[in-house]
């Protein structure tokens, strides 16, 4: 597909799909890291002589105005990011909408409103695609974490308009290509979470993939179940079992060695700084629950990173939200981000509470590249296509 620098851009209106679907409290944007990442594909449109036209869903209002989820609260987010004003429009098609863009002076950025405010737009409906279209003469993607979507401002415009990849789409593609796609191997991934049931197209992609899987969380408590340990109270989905023995077995055909806790920290309520101890994985006292890894299995997975060229992280080890059982987490990412400070080590993480245990440990600076998608990301770790990728290959160049 076409980069910002392929297309002719000057003294053209160009539809940029970005992705300012971030956490607000009280129409205050709380997290302002999808913003920043935008910022060089703006600029660069700029310098190319274009005008920006921002393209963006807030939410989920499911084809309806709903004045709560109007992308005019990101505004002064989006503002103070780029260091210079942004006009708003309150509609994204329509009169108001070109009225706006004809309006815009070199220099100038403009957002419209959310794209998910008319039903066209997760209906991929041609005409809506059309009218978006007609606002501008190019068309950048640069939410890769919206590529899982095939809507109308994400798949449709791709193959209306001359398109190509912004440039957090394309460092997005690039970490991800380095981390599974080619990567250097020996590669470890790290799975955790609550849930199997979840992950399951995942875990079977890793294991064709990946030279070592660390099974953490919740997750592991099934897979330990499956092994005919008992777990006490902790989280487990029992009826997962069977699963996971396949998910073992063909991990076992494929080469790809498994790692599940040794030891493990067991509490009997789940609250800061609540009583716990250590114990071996199948030591896990009836009446309690593993809430997290324990030193041992720490030690080994910090094994499992030194002896690797490249790491992909998704899940927390733990129950990261809530102290001491963020610990295994925080002292794997630790070792992560040590072992990518000294350059043996390629890491990338993607994934909502991954990144937030990561920023949690301090250490997502250090990480080679965190992602800014969380659905998108888990999707593609599954080996599925994401349209939003792919209309920018086969669409309009
Ligand atoms: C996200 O926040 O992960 C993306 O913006 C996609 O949002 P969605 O899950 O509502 O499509």
């Amino acid at each position: 597909f076409n980069r910002i620098e392929d297309l002719d851009l000057d003294g053209k209106a160009v539809l940029t799909r970005v992705d300012l679907n971030v956490p607000t409290e009280n129409g205050k944007v709380t997290d302002t890291t999808r913003i920043e990442k935008i910022v060089p594909t703006i600029k660069a449109i700029q310098e190319a002589g274009g005008k920006p036209v921002l393209l963006a869903h807030f939410d989920r209002p499911k084809g309806k105005r709903v004045d709560s989820m109007s992308l005019k609260q990101v505004v002064p987010a989006l503002e103070a990011a780029l260091g210079q004003k942004v006009e708003f429009a309150d509609e994204a098609i329509g009169g108001p909408a070109k009225r706006a863009v004809a309006a815009m002076q070199p220099g100038d950025v403009l957002l419209l409103e959310n794209t998910r405010f008319y039903p066209g737009e997760e209906g991929n409906d041609p005409t809506f695609a059309a009218s978006l279209a007609a606002l501008g003469e190019a068309y950048i993607n640069d939410a890769f974490s919206a590529a899982h979507r095939a809507h109308a401002s994400t798949e449709g415009l791709a193959r209306l308009l001359p398109s190509a990849a912004g440039k957090l789409m394309e460092a997005e593609l690039d970490a991800l290509n380095a981390a599974l796609g080619e990567p250097e191997r020996p590669v470890v991934a790290v799975v955790g979470g609550a849930k199997v049931s979840t992950k399951l197209d995942l875990l079977s992609n890793l294991i064709e993939k990946v030279d070592h899987l660390v099974i953490g969380g919740g997750m592991a408590n099934t897979f330990l179940v499956a092994k005919g340990i008992e777990v006490g109270k902790s989280l487990a989905e029992r009826d997962m079992a069977d699963t996971a023995r396949e998910i073992m077995a063909k991990a076992e055909e494929t080469g790809c060695k498994i790692h599940l806790p040794v030891d493990v920290v067991v509490a009997r309520e789940f609250k800061e700084g609540a009583a716990s101890e250590v114990v071996a994985a199948d030591a896990c006292p009836a009446d309690a629950m593993i809430l997290d890894a324990g030193p041992d299995t720490v030690e080994a997975i910090r094994g499992v990173f030194d002896a690797s060229k490249t790491l992909i992280w998704n899940g927390p080890l733990g129950a990261f939200e809530i102290p001491p059982f963020d610990a295994a987490t925080n002292a794997a990412a630790q070792e992560a981000a040590k072992l990518t400070r000294e350059g043996t080590l390629v890491s990338v993480a993607g994934g909502g509470d991954t990144v937030a245990a990561l920023n949690k440990a301090g250490v997502a600076d250090d990480f080679t590249f965190i992602s800014t998608a969380g659905g998108a990301f888990l999707e593609w770790m599954e080996g599925k296509d994401l349209p939003g990728v792919a209309a920018l290959a086969d669409g309009r160049q």
